[in-house]
């Protein structure tokens, strides 16, 4: 006899507030009419959708669907460089379609919106993160994807997530001294790990400084077999409880991979549509994000990458509107340091 699937279980850590950010609503009717739109006009425009794992679950199916890819920040844009479609379409923020575009000025890049930002891009505006370099032009600039294109022209390394330690560690070993933006967590986190003199620049991301660590450590007493999954934007009080910090890929690995039952997880709540589709049968818990009797801010959803849907994603398909364009002198400069990003350990 066969045993039933054991249902997935999502458990928001709070109530949502009232100007939290929900899930787009199709009606069945208009689902199908989109799904069926967009699959002819990747096939019409030559293009192929790439899209982050906290971007709408109706847009991660398609892309998978129509041999497109949903991945993390470092997979995406290796992807869009190797994939033979001349148009990218990418559903996700600003600086990943920009990314898209600098590794590929030959291919149009195309998104969703253009309107989808980042707060850790908007937290390193390039004129006074260049002021910040050339104070000190002894160190090494290392900076997130989650960057402007002129903020990668100035830098000499690109990272994500995905390859953050592995990279700073490289670059400890041969005694460079690093200048780091704009995540401050993310640094402090990679600067304990590898031991690197880093100077960090003061910017954070929105949903993951929410995170709250006395009501994490209040939820792992209630569950005391869950596995605590963090992403590494999380403050630092939140990383220390953390059984797993890594980028979503590594999480989503994580819930795939370990034996534990529960696991509470500390990034941005869209990635449960990955982490149900790996994991049947396991409980996956929201971590919190407000004190008792609080409201939330972002409710561990990111708003910009909330700005995409299936609408927008046929519309710009459609109209070619929402092109990403990179002043090709930028372009070329920010290629230098993005490109040893995607040629590290590749
Ligand atoms: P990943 O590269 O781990 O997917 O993270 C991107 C991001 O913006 C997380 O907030
Ligand atoms: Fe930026 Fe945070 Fe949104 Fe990621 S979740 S895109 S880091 S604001």
């Amino acid at each position: 006899m066969s045993t039933p699937a054991k249902q997935v279980i999502v458990e928001p850590a709070a109530l949502l507030a009232p100007g939290s950010i929900a899930a787009p609503e199709y009606s069945a009717g208009e689902l199908e009419a989109l799904r069926a739109s967009i699959k002819q006009l990747l096939i019409e425009k030559d293009a192929v959708l790439v899209a982050h794992y906290y971007t709408d679950a109706e847009i991660q199916k398609l892309a998978e669907e129509t041999g497109g890819k949903v991945s993390d920040s470092l997979e995406m844009a290796r992807f869009g460089n190797t994939h033979p479609a001349s148009t990218l379409i990418v559903a996700g923020v600003k600086f990943m379609g920009e990314t898209a575009k600098i590794l590929n000025p030959e291919k149009r890049v195309l998104m969703p919106t253009l309107k989808a930002e980042c707060s850790l891009d908007i937290s390193a505006p390039s004129e006074a993160f260049n002021q910040f370099c050339d104070l000190h032009p002894d160190r090494t600039v290392v900076v997130y994807a989650n960057t402007s294109a002129a903020v990668k022209a100035r830098a000499d390394w690109v990272v994500t997530s995905g390859n953050a330690i592995d990279i700073v560690k490289h670059l400890h070993e041969k005694n460079e001294k690093i200048l780091w933006a704009p995540d401050k967590y993310l640094g402090q986190y990679i600067k304990r790990e590898t031991g690197a003199d880093m100077l960090l620049w003061n910017g954070t991301c929105v949903v993951h400084e929410a995170f709250k660590s006395d009501a994490l450590t209040n939820l792992k007493k209630r569950h005391p077999g869950a596995a605590i999954l963090v992403h590494p934007e999380s403050p630092d009080e939140i990383i220390q409880q953390a059984d797993v910090v890594g980028s979503t890929t590594a999480l989503i690995n994580a819930v795939q991979n370990m034996d534990n039952e529960t696991f509470i997880v500390a990034t941005d709540n869209g990635i449960f549509h990955k982490m149900k589709q790996v994991a049947a049968g396991k409980r996956l818990i929201e971590a919190p994000i407000v004190g008792e009797g609080a409201t939330c801010v972002s409710c561990a959803h990111c708003p910009w990458m909330a700005m995409n849907d299936l609408r927008n994603l046929k519309k710009a398909l459609e109209t070619e509107c929402n092109e990403v364009h990179v002043d090709p002198v930028i372009g070329r400069q920010a290629l230098i340091s993005t490109q040893r990003m995607v040629d590290f350990n590749a």
